[in-house]
């Protein structure tokens, strides 16, 4: 049974609704995902007219990547349910004006609004009495520049909201192939015995961007690569990757385990942060055969900037599981090219044959491709063919591609399987506070140790793997980055 409820979207008329969530809602409603009943309010302040804002929603929704085709019978279904709604959002009284245009019972309000503003916005929400026990509230990152100010932005939510009424995206949680991780670690009965420090020699999360920071300038330079992109979208990518299986296939369940995860991480901090971690910042260069600015240089930089736009991290898991081994962390913009993986990159076999080549011989490798290309590939090491006298090694991948082996299955974007799941009321694809309380803990260890100990970012060229201080961290110990500039 589809549930019912209206979805209001604060921000309606904004850049995330047009580009993200309209055009994921439409996808539900072509697939009869919504309930017959179910109305969107694209809640803004009346910078459009009806007609301009539904010119502008379909305009997104026919560039989005993940809607195949905008039919016009279904588009003309889709714009029924829409209707896009002028006030405050501050205001009771307009609140109140909308819930009387509102039939369902169930209201999920998402805030496609700075935070600034969420504590207004819930305040008038409680005094003109929109909200009721199954009322659902969405907020969207970033929420908050530190652990203080996390608090602050959650305590305001808690004013009129409860935990389990409070949908806070990640939306790398969306992601089909994030989603997967879990499905493949505990599906498939070869990973669980080897996935532990006895067989796994290290871990590499990278999360690599060729977009620069030009256009959302001053948001990004008071925020950085590790508040960025780290504190939520990594993290969370380390925690699929580390955590144990939870006790039952419920959100609380995996959120617990997920949470331990982010206690055993290794504080980061003055003592420590100049070997474990690696600031860059990106300069001129080409990314393909585009000549692009440096961070300083984008139209609408401010100046001068010590923010980060790369960061490489060695993080490590101070649990039974995964104590000395290290989960190499790196993230940047201006890279060569886009790219996000995770690499398991087992040890080395104990006995090795006489008369095979020892130096032929190469670790297991297992690589989860994120995006693009989304896919798995293990590499194994085989017998090359042919009859000379010792054995020949080499190794090979055993490639899959979702593309390939799903072809007939379209793949949703992120935002409609978390819209979906809120309509549903499952929580398990959001983050709760106390992991959220959790990972800005470790993160704001690791700034105050940057400002302790003066740490600058590195200068590197747009569209190259960051700065040379990134390898470094990894030859140190012996090891060095999968390579991604191909
Ligand atoms: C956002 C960050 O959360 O994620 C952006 O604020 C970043 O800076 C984006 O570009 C990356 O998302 P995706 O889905 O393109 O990998």
């Amino acid at each position: 049974m589809l549930k019912i409820c209206n979805i209001v979207i604060v921000g309606g008329e904004g850049d995330l609704a047009f580009r993200k969530l309209y055009p994921a809602l439409y996808s539900l409603h072509k697939e009869n995902l919504l309930a017959d009943c179910t109305k969107v309010f694209g809640f803004g302040r009346g910078k459009f007219t009806p007609e301009d804002f539904l010119a502008h929603m379909r305009e997104w929704t026919e560039s989005s990547d993940y809607v195949k085709e905008v039919d016009d019978e279904s588009w003309a279904g889709f714009c029924e349910r829409v209707i896009h709604f002028v006030g405050d959002a501050t205001s009771p009284e307009d609140l109140r004006r909308l819930q009387g245009d509102m039939g369902a019972e169930e209201i999920v309000f998402y805030l496609s609004t700075p935070p600034s503003i969420f504590a207004p916005i819930c305040r008038a929400m409680g005094e003109a009495g929109v909200v009721s026990d199954t009322t659902r509230l969405v907020v969207e990152k970033p929420l908050g520049s530190s652990l203080e100010s996390f608090d602050e932005i959650n305590d305001t939510l808690f004013e009129t909201f409860d935990e389990n009424q409070i949908y806070r995206i990640d939306h790398y949680l969306g992601k089909e192939t994030v989603q997967n991780l879990l499905a493949l670690r505990f599906s498939n009965i070869f990973f669980e015995p080897l996935w532990n420090r006895n067989y796994i020699d290290h871990v590499q999360i990278t999360v690599a961007e060729s977009v620069g920071a030009g256009g959302r300038w001053s948001y990004y330079n008071e925020s950085g690569a590790l508040r960025d992109m780290v504190q939520n979208h990594l993290l969370q990518l380390v925690c699929l990757v580390a955590m144990e299986f939870p006790a039952r296939n419920k959100a609380d369940d995996i959120r617990d385990e997920k949470l331990k995860i982010i206690r055993c991480l290794k504080p980061i901090d003055g003592s420590n942060v100049q070997g474990l971690t690696v600031r860059g910042q990106y300069s001129e260069g080409y990314i393909g055969q585009e000549i692009v600015p440096g961070y300083e240089q984008e139209q609408d930089a401010e100046g001068k900037s010590n923010t980060e736009t790369f960061v490489a991290i060695k993080a490590e898991i101070e649990n039974n599981r995964w104590q000395g081994v290290p989960f190499y962390l790196r993230t940047g913009k201006r890279m060569s090219n886009r790219y996000s993986e995770i690499v398991i990159q087992f040890k080395p076999v104990i006995f090795k044959f006489i008369d095979m080549d020892p130096n032929a011989l190469q670790n297991n490798q297992l690589v989860i491709r994120l995006q693009p290309n989304e896919g798995i590939e293990m590499k194994m090491m085989n017998k090359v063919p042919g009859l000379s006298e010792s054995t020949r090694l080499q190794q090979v991948g055993l490639n899959l591609s979702f593309e390939e082996a799903f072809d007939d299955h379209r793949s949703p974007s992120a935002y409609e399987r978390l819209l979906l799941d809120v309509t549903r009321g499952d929580q398990t694809l959001f983050m709760r506070s106390d992991e959220l309380r959790g990972a800005w803990k470790w993160v704001d260890g690791m700034i105050n140790g940057w400002d302790l100990t003066k740490q600058a970012a590195k200068s590197y060229r747009a569209g190259s793997t960051g700065p040379d201080d990134a390898l470094g961290l990894l030859i140190k110990d012996g090891r060095k980055w999968q390579d991604f500039s191909a």
